[in-house]
């Protein structure tokens, strides 16, 4: 038996019990593997229902019975193949896509990182995972505190601020702060207890910040719609993007982007919320991106419309369904098998052909 046919047995066995447990039904479906995944053929009259929960059962079950060997993806929903020239019964799949092997992480210096970004026009984020952040824009990470949340962007950040213009905002005037302090053409917005010059004021960051945020974001998109006006002007193409127009990319790197509205009065976060609105849903064709992290994507931190423009979701830390309902709403139960280590979780990269669905991450560790 080749190692197919013996993949595909071990597939057979394993559903046999976990899921498909009546004898005959074992008569009921077919198998078939390739590198990128498996596809499960009813053979109709069939003695089981095709449910959302028997797609998660297999995809479950599957997991880990193929881990590390494969890395199943989960898709976003079911996903049907169909096979037009079969059979009435037997014309169609259900589709799991996999990973041969694992994705591994990088551990590097910064140097390398951005010469792979170089040689690809993508920001890696694992050895066969990149961000095409004009097939895919706007980036978000969640997780809990330690998760490596602010490792992750001040990657991104590096990253951003040698490929395109970035404005830094940094609540917490932590790891993005200090970075950029040294960068000066690095754009930042900071907190005003940080240079010391209003030390007490009770105001906090609630409503000072935010005002300056919302002043610099308001300069953002009057920069995006002067580049749409000019690509409205220049460009004969119907489908283009500002990268005609030889501009370069500007992104919003922010961080512990909640924490920014707590203690705000209502009008400036409704403000700050409808600028970031209007930024996310109308910023990809003048290459404005927005990357930013949070503890937890709730609703009232990240409107739903914002969040669900954004392609690129990761979540750092211990994944269960009680933090992944917010980033990952489709993800009803909790079948994935996170890396493990410091800056690991899951993600799912949308608007790119190449990523399936959400499938483990491991970020970049990068060498001094
Ligand atoms: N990819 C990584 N490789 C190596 N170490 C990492 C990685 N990601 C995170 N770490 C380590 O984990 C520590 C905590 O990460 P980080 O400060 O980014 O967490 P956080 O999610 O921002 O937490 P908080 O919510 O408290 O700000 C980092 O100081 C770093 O030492
Ligand atoms: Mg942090």
């Amino acid at each position: 038996m080749n190692n197919e046919n013996q993949l595909i047995e071990y597939c057979k066995d394993v559903l046999h019990y976990a899921v498909f447990n009546k004898d005959e039904q074992s008569n009921e479906y077919d198998i078939e593997v390739s590198d990128h995944g498996l596809v499960l053929k009813p053979i109709f009259p069939i003695t089981y229902q095709i449910t959302e929960k028997l797609y998660n059962d297999i995809y479950e079950t599957l997991n880990l019975a193929l881990t590390p060997e494969l890395t199943l993806i989960r898709p976003l929903s079911m996903q049907i193949v169909t096979f037009d020239e079969a059979d009435r019964n037997v014309a169609r799949g259900i589709w799991f896509p996999w990973r041969v092997g694992k994705a591994k992480r990088l551990t590097m210096d910064f140097a390398t990182l951005y010469k792979r970004y170089e040689e690809s026009g993508r920001i890696p984020i694992m050895d066969i995972i990149d961000w095409d952040y004009r097939k895919s824009p706007h980036l978000i990470v969640t997780g809990v505190s330690g998760s490596g949340k602010s490792f992750f962007l001040s990657y991104l950040l590096k990253m951003c601020s040698r490929v395109g213009d970035v404005l830094v905002i940094d609540p917490k005037s932590s790891d993005l702060a200090r970075w950029a302090r040294h960068q000066p053409d690095v754009d930042t917005v900071l907190p005003a207890f940080v240079d010391g010059s209003k030390i007490g004021n009770q105001q906090g960051i609630g409503t000072s910040y935010l005002q300056a945020v919302n002043k610099r974001l308001k300069d953002v998109e009057i920069l995006m719609y002067r580049r749409q006006s000019l690509l409205y002007q220049k460009s004969e193409k119907v489908s283009t993007d500002y990268s005609e127009l030889g501009l370069k990319p500007y992104f919003i790197i922010a961080d512990e982007l909640a924490a920014l509205m707590t203690g705000a009065p209502k009008s400036l976060k409704d403000e700050f919320q409808s600028t970031l609105t209007r930024i996310v849903v109308l910023g990809r064709e003048s290459g404005v991106y927005l990357v930013m992290a949070m503890q937890s994507a709730r609703a009232e931190y990240i409107p739903t419309i914002v969040r669900d423009s954004i392609s690129v979701r990761l979540q750092l830390g211990r994944i269960n369904s009680e933090n992944t309902k917010f980033l990952f709403p489709e993800l009803k139960e909790m079948p994935m098998i996170p890396l493990g280590g410091k800056g690991t979780g899951i993600i799912s990269i949308a608007g790119d052909d190449r990523y399936a669905g959400i499938e483990p991450v491991a970020t970049p560790t990068i060498k001094e």
